[in-house]
């Protein structure tokens, strides 16, 4: 049993979380209160409790909303959310499962199952605890291989930010989504396995040069295999320098079989190259950047429908403040 495990209660009526309090009693559990899912989000955000249990119902963010929103987080998704629905409540309970509730809590509660069942979800959240703990030794990776060099800082998360305004702009599914965001950010990891001098070299590679480059997707996705957790999202990474003419690497995959959150990931990362400074030349202004993808577009590099949407998302404030345009 972990020792002072934290759970979020979150419920408008006072009542309803001081049962839950009362039939928890004897156990050693450090309790976190919202009011509504507004608040309990931004003490989510900030505690990272162990488990989080919601109502529905409630003002200003219902429990399905915050839910939802958990689950989206990265810093928050592996947080168990056990949701209170009245015992006959089916619609409620389609709509938690949708948003990706954990498990159902019907009221009234019995004291005893409350007990029991907190307990294995906690358990539960300890063995989570370590798959989080991995995959966040791999971010700092990220982190690292963006901090190596100057000129590419932020582009991981530039590029993630990037893909995930192109998925909302194709109504992608947010378990997609998600792992798009993650291969955003590791897209590059197997850059660590290849020589600063190389890395950082201005101007042209030689032929030699661009082979020991072009391994950096195969090293990336062998780096993430003995992790479970990123077993959806390591093609994307092995395949984020596919072009759908064939001419891409490392498989020289074409057309149809370059999944569509991979072609999304590729133009996020061509963009962004494009509109930062490299060591070799200046950050490009928006529509050189864009003139030059759809000339790439035309040789039959890229989707030319995720050409499209990138034209109309980067007209936003986000995107031009992003890369200041
Ligand atoms: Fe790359």
């Amino acid at each position: 049993m972990p020792q002072n495990a934290s759970i979020l209660l979150v419920d408008d009526n006072e009542l309803i979380i001081n049962t839950i309090k009362m039939s928890l009693g004897g156990e050693d559990y450090d309790f976190l209160t919202a009011f509504n899912g507004r608040e309990a989000y931004e003490i989510a955000l900030k505690e990272k409790p162990s488990l989080i249990i919601t109502d529905v119902t409630m003002p200003e963010m219902d429990g399905i909303e915050l839910c939802r929103k958990i689950k989206t987080t990265f810093e928050t998704r592996l947080i168990p959310v056990i949701v209170i629905t009245a015992y006959d409540a089916l619609v409620d309970k389609l709509k938690a499962i949708k948003s990706g509730a954990d498990e159902f809590l019907s009221k009234p509660f019995n004291p005893l199952e409350l007990k029991i069942r907190i307990r294995s979800f906690l358990k539960f959240k300890l063995l989570l605890d370590k798959l989080e703990d991995v995959s966040m030794v791999i971010a700092s990776l990220a982190k690292a291989i963006d901090a190596r060099d100057a000129y590419t800082q932020g582009h991981n998360q530039r590029v993630s930010f990037v893909a995930l305004k192109l998925a909302d702009f194709f109504n992608i599914s947010e378990a997609t989504k998600s792992e798009m965001q993650e291969a955003g950010i590791l897209h590059d990891i197997g850059k660590i396995g290849i020589p600063e001098i190389i890395l950082q070299k201005p101007g042209t590679f030689n032929q030699n040069e661009r082979k020991i480059i072009q391994t950096h997707p195969i090293i990336g996705e062998e780096i993430l295999k003995p992790l479970k957790s990123t077993v959806n999202f390591r093609s994307i990474i092995r395949s984020h320098h596919e072009k759908l003419n064939g001419s891409g690497y490392p498989d020289s995959l074409k057309g149809e079989k370059i999944p569509f959150p991979v072609r999304i990931i590729s133009v996020s990362d061509v963009f962004d190259s494009l509109s930062t400074n490299r060591p070799y030349r200046n950050a490009m202004k928006l529509d050189k950047s864009l003139e030059i993808i759809k000339e790439e577009v035309e040789k039959g590099f890229w989707d030319s429908e995720v050409f499209k949407a990138l034209e109309k998302i980067s007209a936003e404030d986000e995107i031009k403040i992003l890369y200041g345009f």
